[in-house]
This record gives structure tokens, C-alpha cells and sequence, in this order.
């Protein structure tokens, strides 16, 4: 089984894009007051870049705090990360962050709700990644 782990804001383009990949998914809670998201299973993350070209805001706070919790980095396989390029250089600039920081592979970008190719493609990475499928 693949599973996939993301954050999604209030305008919900990442949650909409992983509703198109069809896959198990778990979703890092919103508001703090949220029980907090522990995982049991090997996942890929995919998050999205806040922080408006800051990168020491470019990860949100809620993957922090989840990232926080050794057990959850312990089962991360990759890390997908989305954005607008409107942000120039800093587009996506979450994902390499949390790549380097927790050893992970950085496997993909996409922008604000993706295109079919990238789900086709970013569904084909999660599934070689956790499973060696290739289709
Ligand atoms: C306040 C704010 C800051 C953002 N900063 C960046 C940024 O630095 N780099 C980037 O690529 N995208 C940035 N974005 C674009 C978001 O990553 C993009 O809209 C994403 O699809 C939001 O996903 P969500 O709707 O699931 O939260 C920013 C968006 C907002 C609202």
C-alpha cells in the first residue's frame, strides 16, 4: 500500500491534487489544536511552499511540528513539494529544505493543483519509491 502524508491550507490546491492521485493519504492537521497526525506506515510527504521567498518560512509550521516527532521522519521515503512560480527562484523550495534536512529524496515539483501529466508521473515516483512498481 502506498501512503501519501500532506499539508494542505484553508484554499486546499494540494489536497485537491492528492484526491487525484487516488492513493491512501493522511492529512497534517491545520490548526494546532488538532490532535496531532503519527504515522505507522512508510509514507511519502508532499507539502507545499509558504513563506512568500523566505525560505526559513518556506516549510509550514504544521509539517514542522509533525516532522518534529521522530517516529513520523523514521517512516519518510520522499518528499514532493508545490508552489506557484510566480515565486521565481523560490518556487518549491520546500521540498529540497526538507530533503536535506531529514536525508530524503527530493523526488518532484509541481504547481498549485498540478496537471494530469503530473499526476500521472508524481503517482508513478510515490509507487517505484515505496514499492519498486514501476506502473
Ligand atoms: C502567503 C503565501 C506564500 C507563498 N509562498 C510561496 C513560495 O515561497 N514559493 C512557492 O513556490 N509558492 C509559494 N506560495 C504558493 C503556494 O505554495 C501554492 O499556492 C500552493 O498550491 C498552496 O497549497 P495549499 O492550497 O494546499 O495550501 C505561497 C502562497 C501563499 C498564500
Amino acid at each position: 500500500m502506498c501512503a501519501v502524508v500532506y499539508f494542505s491550507s484553508v484554499s486546499e490546491n494540494t489536497h485537491r491534487f492528492v484526491a487525484k492521485l487516488g492513493m491512501h493519504s493522511f492529512r497534517i492537521p491545520l490548526r494546532p489544536a488538532d490532535e496531532a497526525l503519527r504515522m505507522h506506515e512508510p509514507y511519502v510527504l508532499i507539502v507545499p511552499t509558504y513563506g512568500g521567498g523566505a525560505l526559513r518560512h518556506a516549510v509550514p509550521k504544521q509539517v514542522i511540528r509533525f516532522l518534529n516527532d521522530p517516529h513520523n521522519r523514521e517512516l519518510m521515503r520522499g518528499v514532493i513539494s508545490s508552489g506557484n512560480t510566480n515565486f521565481g527562484s523560490a518556487f518549491c523550495t520546500a521540498g529540497p529544505i526538507i530533503s536535506r534536512k531529514c536525508g530524503v529524496p527530493d523526488l518532484a515539483r509541481f504547481e498549485l493543483l498540478g496537471t494530469k501529466a503530473d499526476v500521472d508521473k508524481i503517482r508513478q515516483k510515490i509507487r517505484l519509491n515505496l514499492e519498486g512498481v514501476s506502473q
